[in-house]
């Protein structure tokens, strides 16, 4: 992460006395990671710098708010819907297959660095196929464990095929 360009992107945010560094940190780390996709530790410590803070209480906020990430995102981001209607038909196992093929967790990314699974607990408003993923704009439904990990497989592959190439 280019530290300099964090700089300038929070440039005009000047705070005045301490309370209002405090409402500007949300601020500053949504401006970071909606450039970069994640704010680095290093990121966060700018931030603190410049607005006369501390960087403990900006990794706090940084880490309670789940739209904020730590890490950078995979090639390929995916939402996987947990909401009630989903889970009733099965999410949890394609949380299980992430979990059990891959590794990873919510928010978690492919070793190789290819796909990115952010777990989402609220309804992506297509129900009637229940369980569902979406990447790229698309929807990706019924999906069984066995589906699924094929569509991550074909993931994988178009990303490493394409890095190839
Ligand atoms: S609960 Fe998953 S799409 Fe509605």
């Amino acid at each position: 992460m280019d530290l300099a360009v964090v700089k300038e992107l929070i440039a005009d945010l000047n705070p005045q006395d301490w309370q209002e560094a405090q409402e500007l940190i949300l601020a500053a780390l949504q401006r970071v990671n909606e450039r970069f996709g994640y704010v680095s530790v290093e990121a966060a410590q700018v931030v603190a710098d410049h607005l006369g803070t501390t960087v403990p209480r900006v990794y706090g906020l940084l880490t309670f708010y789940a739209d904020f990430r730590t890490e950078p995102r995979g090639k390929k981001f995916m939402l996987l819907c947990h909401g009630m209607s989903c889970y009733v038909m099965g999410s949890q196992k394609l949380v299980q297959t992430l979990q059990d093929n891959y590794g990873i967790g919510d928010g978690g990314t492919t070793a190789g660095g290819e796909l990115t699974v952010q777990v989402v607990n609220g309804c992506l408003g297509v129900c009637d196929r229940a369980p569902i993923v979406e990447m790229d704009h698309e929807y990706y439904g019924k999906l069984t464990p066995e589906t699924f990990n094929d569509l991550v497989q074909r993931v994988i592959a178009q990303v490493n095929a394409g890095a190839a190439s």
